[in-house]
């Protein structure tokens, strides 16, 4: 693994490795370490679903920080610094963001660490599709996992990076000062000594895995960029509706009218072309009409729905 992020520029000592069985057991560990009952994590609105129900399971709170968009998206870090409490223990990006498609760049991570520095908090950053880059940006930080100024978790795993949930493995990668990185990776190597949830047999398998990185990453990345830009083409010069610019990811945002609801658009486009939106209230949207379209699918199925009228007016 280490390998792979030496790819990067980006040093990581195979010690600070601790594999899990996916990104979410990954977050369960780093949860179940930091926090205690109704301590809580920053996370960035949008974002992903499923962080609700794991700190729920963890019983952590969530509150949530901003992620603006005029354009390109930018962390809104007032946002951070006021919901920082006394229980607050972690700031959590996710890079590039899932629903958004933002990463975190340069300029963004000094004041991040300027801020846990002070509140003494940790950093949690989900990487898992870190690969998945649309479009080059100077600014863009690497991995989190060169950085060692607060106390950072670095997370991934095959499921994006590979395309493959159903094997089941992941990690995290614990950097920062010595002192608190020994105490950490030693609690982590109990918890994760406790529940052995990856198999010998998985584990094996990742070194073959990882050499099929490059193949099958690129194979992906071509079908998300082309249909990215076939959206975007769709778009340009119509009015009714927007497709917000993507940095990388799985995912486009689609801004659409406010005349009615998510759920009656997803049903609408559902019953006329047969393909599945997401409504933007499942990542915590703050408003309606903003779609959620995967950029993972069939070109042929997104064709589909560039043929209807909402994209043509
Ligand atoms: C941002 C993000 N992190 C983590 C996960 C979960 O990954 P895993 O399958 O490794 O648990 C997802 C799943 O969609 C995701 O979107």
């Amino acid at each position: 693994m280490s390998g792979y992020y030496k790819q990067k520029g980006v040093d990581v000592n195979p010690e600070s490795i601790v594999i899990t069985s996916g990104s979410s057991e990954a977050y369960s560990y780093i949860l179940k370490l930091i926090a205690e009952v109704d301590d809580e994590v920053l996370v960035p609105v949008p974002s992903y679903p499923l962080l609700s129900i794991i700190s729920q399971l963890n019983d952590v709170v969530l509150k949530h920080y901003r992620l603006v968009y005029d354009g390109e998206w930018h962390i809104d870090f007032d946002s951070i610094t006021s919901a920082i409490t006394k229980k607050t223990k972690a700031i959590l990006v996710i890079h590039p963001n899932n629903p958004t498609g933002s990463y975190v760049k340069k300029y963004e991570y000094k004041m991040l660490v300027e801020i846990a520095a002070k509140y003494n908090l940790a950093i949690i950053s989900d990487e898992v599709f870190l690969d998945y880059a649309i479009t080059d940006n100077e600014q863009r930080l690497e991995s989190f996992a060169g950085k060692s100024d607060v106390l950072t978790f670095t997370i991934s795993g095959i499921s994006k990076m590979l395309g493959l949930p159903q094997m089941k493995i992941g990690w995290l990668i614990v950097n920062g000062p010595q002192k608190y990185c020994v105490d950490a990776l030693s609690r982590l190597e109990m918890i994760a000594d406790t529940y052995l949830s990856v198999s010998i047999p998985v584990q094996n398998s990742l070194r073959y895995w990882l050499n099929q990185f490059h193949h099958i990453n690129s194979k992906i990345l071509d079908r998300v960029k082309q249909n990215y830009f076939l959206l975007q083409g769709a778009s340009k010069n119509n009015v009714a509706s927007s497709v917000l610019s993507v940095e990388g990811g799985w995912n486009a945002i689609i801004k659409l009218p406010k005349i009615r609801p998510d759920d009656e658009w997803v049903e609408n486009f559902l019953q006329n072309s047969n393909v599945l939106f997401q409504p933007g209230y499942f990542y915590d949207f703050e408003e309606d009409a903003n779609l959620v379209m995967s950029l993972i699918q069939h070109p042929e199925v997104l064709e589909t729905a560039l043929n209807l009228s909402i994209f043509k007016a």
